[in-house]
């Protein structure tokens, strides 16, 4: 069954575009039966469908790594085929659009939902984003990314206002997206509850089309977080198309205000239009059989997704070693986060069974969910470490420490497993700890107890059998971290502003959040961005620029390239990150950004050279008084290596760009007019023909009076300089203020 878009519009009336653009229950889309438009059904979450009517209960599906695990595979091929997967299933439950990924930079390893994110960089949310939501669409079923935007924590969600200056805007918090719409087109984007800049995000013209449509192109759907609007006329206006779920009356609220005048006809058939198109893509989607159970992909997802950040060579376990397997995660994974997103997995691997199947276990809990000390517990975790070789210690986070909804206050574990691990390193056998957590926890201060730590995230269904299968060498352990693991709360550069005070949270830090402020304020850290380690070693040789185009005709290309070897003795893969160090500018810039990566498995001894491209985008910033991301001359260095702080390769760019005058407006100072050499022939030309001489100021004057505003210094009596000048010439070469 389908329709025509324009015939509908054409014939609709307008209480069934109305009711067309507010949600139908708390699932579905109203679709207009009457002319032959099908409702549409959404259902959460980011990594597995969750469809049912509450929290307690859904229909089983796979559950995959959460984002945070996702993220740092750095495999786009591979959250592609999760995206694939996550399609499939949305089919096999009747779902048309699933509500994810969700892309929110970490800017505060506090955030409750940081499980459900994918990094605290925007080059690497928006790419495993995009290829998510490729592969949901590349099944006929509609991805939505979410939450655009600057949603960066949980406290106050749903009125806080984020006060975020426009350029960190640009760079940060909406690059990712901005990235994520140019290379997969989603069916939605959902906007959140917060306020950005003192205007709910649900009723902000500026992000929703201006950005969103304007400046990005975005055709699809903007789709409200659930219960995010306020003004349902205001949110149409500024480009929200649909509101879920449901809301008593509102399209009789709708109707009447296109009635009155209040809402343009044209604004209510905008939404509806893309609604209609969203309905049409779903109806007419091609779609492989639905099908649930992709309990493989979400072992090899969590492969990828863990981090080994720490290794003396007790890993991989030695065959016949006699393990202690601590930790009442061992028993009870910690394998998702909790909210929106929860699924009910069609199945739950253990790490108790996944390893005993593999090495000799011995199991203790060691601690309590609860956080309550048990010393018993501790001493039975003793007993059990020194009858063993090795103990593999369970660790991390309790689902009641981080969901969706609260922050953390801080970044330890909880205080019953440091405990435990101090009495267990005290055995002197080597100790290896794996955490589970949605978001970064403090390590610093034990991790030197460890022989070796792995970062596992929340892994998932499957995440225990990808853990044993690492630990014991099965499998390579190839995931590199997507935020920066601080040594402590205290060393992140948005702490002293994270969650705001009295409703509002100012973004202070600007574009130095993550490890462009750790690297600003040359801080130590415990793990750097895009850290992590394999079972193997590689080599980074001879780093090869090849620049075609240029910055002047904006097509401007640089080709990296560099030779990698594998110099180890097993098979493993590498992330060759590539980093642009920025040229001194006129505004304060990172020392360096992430502008490429690509993941490389290579056999041992195998040497490959990889390539990655770079654009123009690579070298800009936004400039907020050109409104635009702009290029400065300079000399640039591209960086290549295996993390954010070990670079072992680079080479030097220049780039030669002309000036780029400020814009000029009325609060231009003299020092700004006279570098724009046009504005100033034309208002010397003017002063000349009315007064017979040129406006004149000698080094001295030039010296104190060049920050002062030309157009107020025109006001003092006596030079030769009238208002009227400026203005007039304002008037021609000003920028709209
Ligand atoms: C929640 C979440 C959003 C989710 C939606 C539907 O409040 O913020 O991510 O998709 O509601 O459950």
């Amino acid at each position: 069954m389908t329709f025509d878009v324009d015939h509908v519009l054409a014939e609709a009336t307008t209480e069934e575009l109305a009711a067309l653009v507010c949600g139908s229950g708390s699932w579905h889309t109203t679709g207009i039966p009457r002319l032959g438009v099908p409702p549409v059904r959404l259902a959460d979450g980011p990594h597995g469908l969750r469809v049912g009517e509450d929290l307690d209960y859904s229909e089983p599906s796979t559950c995959f790594p959460t984002a945070v695990g996702l993220g740092s595979s750095w495999n786009p091929a591979l959250l592609k085929r999760v995206g694939e997967a996550l399609g499939r299933e949305a089919t096999a439950l009747g779902v048309d659009v699933v509500l994810g990924p969700g892309l929110n930079i970490k800017r505060s390893p506090l955030c409750g939902r940081n499980f459900e994110y994918l990094s605290e960089d925007p080059f690497v949310s928006g790419s495993l984003a995009a290829a998510l939501v490729y592969g949901m669409q590349s099944v006929g079923v509609g991805g939505c990314l979410k939450h655009f935007a600057a949603n960066n924590q949980e406290t106050d969600r749903m009125r806080v206002d984020a006060v975020v200056a426009e350029r960190a805007l640009r760079e940060i918090y909406l690059a990712g997206f901005q990235r994520a719409v140019g290379a997969s087109q989603p069916w939605m984007v959902m906007c959140p509850y917060n306020r950005l800049n003192g205007t709910l995000v649900s009723q902000n013209p500026w992000l929703l089309t201006d950005v969103l449509r304007g400046d990005w192109d975005y055709r699809g759907v903007v789709v409200s977080d659930w219960g995010a609007v306020y003004d349902r006329i205001a949110a149409l206006i500024a480009g929200l198309d649909l509101e879920m779920p449901q809301a008593d009356g509102r399209e009789a609220v709708v109707a009447a205000a296109v009635e009155s005048g209040e809402l343009s006809r044209e604004v209510l058939e905008l939404a509806a239009e893309r609604l209609l198109s969203l309905t049409h893509k779903a109806v007419t989607a091609v779609r492989p059989t639905g099908v649930i159970g992709h309990h493989d992909l979400a072992r090899k997802a969590a492969l990828e997704s863990m981090v080994l950040l720490r290794n003396d060579g007790v890993l991989p376990l030695a065959p016949g070693a006699r393990v202690a397997l601590v930790g009442e995660f061992a028993r009870t994974p910690r394998y998702q986060g909790s909210g929106s997103s929860k699924v009910n997995p069609v199945e739950l691997d253990r790490l108790l069974d996944t390893l005993a199947s593999r090495r000799e276990v011995t199991f203790a809990p060691g601690f309590l969910l609860s956080g309550d000390l048990d010393d018993d517990l501790i001493d039975e975790a003793v007993t059990a470490a020194e009858l063993a070789d090795v103990v593999v210690a369970c660790l991390g986070l309790p689902d009641a420490e981080e969901t969706e909804g609260s922050d953390r206050t801080h970044m330890r574990i909880p205080d019953n497993q440091r405990a435990l691990l101090a009495s267990l390193s005290e055995t002197g056998k080597p100790v290896v700890v794996v955490l589970s957590n949605g978001a970064a926890v403090e390590v610093a201060g034990w991790t030197e107890e460890t022989s070796a730590l792995i970062e596992a995230w929340l892994g998932g269904e499957a995440g225990a059998l990808a853990l044993a299968q690492v630990l014991t060498g099965e499998a390579e352990p190839s995931g590199r971290l997507t935020e920066t693991l601080g040594v402590r709360l205290e060393d992140y550069p948005s702490t002293l502003m994270f969650p705001g005070e009295t409703g509002q949270v100012q973004y202070g830090e600007g574009v130095f959040m993550g490890y462009r402020g750790f690297d600003a304020m040359e801080r130590e850290v415990a793990y750097p961005f895009g850290f992590g380690l394999g079972y193997t070693t590689f080599r980074y040789d001879a780093l090869k620029l090849v620049e075609t185009g240029s910055v002047v005709t904006r097509d401007l290309r640089v080709a990296a390239s560099v030779t990698l070897t594998n110099t180890g003795q097993r098979a493993g893969a590498e992330v060759v990150q590539v980093y642009v160090r920025n040229a001194a500018a006129s505004v304060p810039r990172p020392v360096r950004e992430l502008r490429g990566f690509t993941k490389v498995w290579l056999e041992p001894g195998e040497s490959r050279t990889v390539t990655v491209a770079l654009g123009i985008d690579a070298f800009a910033f936004w400039s907020t008084p050109h409104e635009r991301f702009v290029v400065e001359s300079g000399d640039y260095a591209i960086e290549a290596g295996s993390h954010s702080r070990d670079l072992p390769v680079a080479g030097g760019l220049r780039l030669d760009v002309p000036s780029l005058p400020t814009p000029l407006y009325d609060e231009s100072t003299i020092a700004e007019w006279f570098a724009d050499t046009d504005a100033m022939d034309a208002l010397q030309a003017r002063v000349l023909a009315r007064t017979g001489e040129r406006f004149e100021l000698g080094e001295e004057m030039y010296a104190v009076v060049a920050g002062q505003p030309l157009r107020r210094f025109a006001q003092f009596p006596g030079g030769p300089l009238t208002v009227a000048d400026v203005d007039a010439v304002l008037a021609e070469y000003g920028r709209p203020v």
